[in-house]
């Protein structure tokens, strides 16, 4: 059986109660999603390594940083030393391939993210070397927007790739992620599944992660 992972973003959660928030999702969570946002890659501001920092200190949970920030090349290191998963734009950076083999030389899961009008097939040259690819389904920037249905086409796109290559980097999907889209994405061939309201807006954000990780009806052949 494929094994679906699921990384809740506390960008939803109670900011004013962190600690707790992660607490009620460390039992079944695979890790806490770090957005980090700087107000100029995206039109917000969230928060950086220090609240990132406290973040792991009250889990065990690995964190999988997203940084939605221009210049990534300026926050990687200390990003990397508290996470098991640092992503980085494709937008962001110039010298992305060098970005990627700094993240990897930390021992640390290097993944590239894709807003949503970047293609897929832009990464042939980088895929060799990345451990995941990030798909956007919303335009980064903010929680609670719905889902943009040509990630799917991206994302069964991508794994023709893997299929066609033997690559074996996850795919890992971001934004809009309910009980109404996850499938499609895990038909599609996504791996691991962000998702920020509909965990941490729910009364039961155990139950919401659970039924993330319930198996599609159909899983797209390998
Ligand atoms: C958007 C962030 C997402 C966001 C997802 O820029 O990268 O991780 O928190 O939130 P939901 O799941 O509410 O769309
Ligand atoms: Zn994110």
């Amino acid at each position: 059986m494929r094994k679906i992972e699921v990384s809740p973003s506390i960008l939803a959660a109670n900011f004013a109660n962190l600690g707790a928030e992660v607490k009620k999702i460390e039992s079944i969570a695979d890790y806490v999603h770090i957005d980090v946002m700087d107000g100029h890659f995206v039109p917000n501001l969230t928060f950086g390594l220090i609240v990132a920092k406290a973040v792991k200190r009250i889990t065990n949970l690995p964190l999988d940083s997203h940084l939605m920030v221009d210049n990534p090349e300026n926050l990687v290191d200390e990003f990397c030393e508290i996470s098991e998963i640092v992503s980085v734009h494709y937008e962001a950076t110039y010298h992305l391939h060098r970005l990627i083999q700094r993240i990897k030389e930390k021992d640390v899961k290097a993944f590239v993210a894709l807003n949503p009008h970047t293609s897929v097939e832009l990464l042939q040259d980088i895929l060799m070397d990345v451990d995941g690819v990030l798909i956007m389904s919303v335009n980064p920037g903010f929680g609670g927007q719905k889902f943009i249905p040509n990630a799917l086409n991206k994302i069964r796109r991508l794994n023709d790739i893997k299929r066609k290559t033997g690559l074996t980097f996850k795919i890992e999907v971001d934004g809009g992620i309910n009980e109404e889209t996850f499938e499609s994405t895990l038909n599609a061939g996504v791996d691991i599944l962000v998702a920020g309201s509909y965990v941490f807006g729910s009364e039961d954000p155990v139950r919401a992660i659970k039924t993330l990780k319930g198996q599609p009806k159909k899983i797209s052949e390998g």
